[in-house]
């Protein structure tokens, strides 16, 4: 079912102080702060050799990851994204397994413009799981 680990998303305070910290600390390769209005997320990309760490921060008011900000200030990591060979049949799979996708269940675009799901972190040992079509 799995066929790759995507990234692993980390919310932060400081987005800009969040990158220069890896840029200038770690040295890593860093893109610009990337809107997305309708995600309600503003992100940098650190690429590391073929995968990559996506810094978050809340975008607007209605932001999903508001909250999470508010309940971890000093920053933490939100949820690591696999990816999967189909999307739709993953879903339909798990559901059988008893497994809780967040939302209503249908697949949709996440910020790769890729369809996603998101799955219970409580059916997986507290960690939130993204998983994205290849
Ligand atoms: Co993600």
């Amino acid at each position: 079912m799995l066929t790759r680990f995507n990234h692993v998303a980390i919310v932060v305070p400081d987005l800009e102080k969040a990158k220069r910290k890896y840029k200038d600390i770690l040295q890593a390769n860093v893109s610009e702060i990337n809107d997305y209005e309708e995600h309600g997320v503003s992100v940098v990309f650190v690429e590391i050799g073929g995968t990559k760490i996506e810094l978050m921060h809340p975008y607007g008011e209605d932001s999903p990851i508001k909250n999470f900000l508010d309940k971890n200030m000093n920053g933490a990591i939100h949820h690591i994204c696999l990816e999967v060979k189909d999307i739709n049949e993953t879903a339909k799979d798990l559901k059988k397994k008893n497994v809780r996708i967040l939302g209503d269940g249908i697949p949709k675009n996440g910020a790769h413009n890729k369809p996603v799901i998101f799955l219970h972190p409580k059916d997986f040992f507290g960690t939130l799981i993204e998983l994205e079509q290849e």
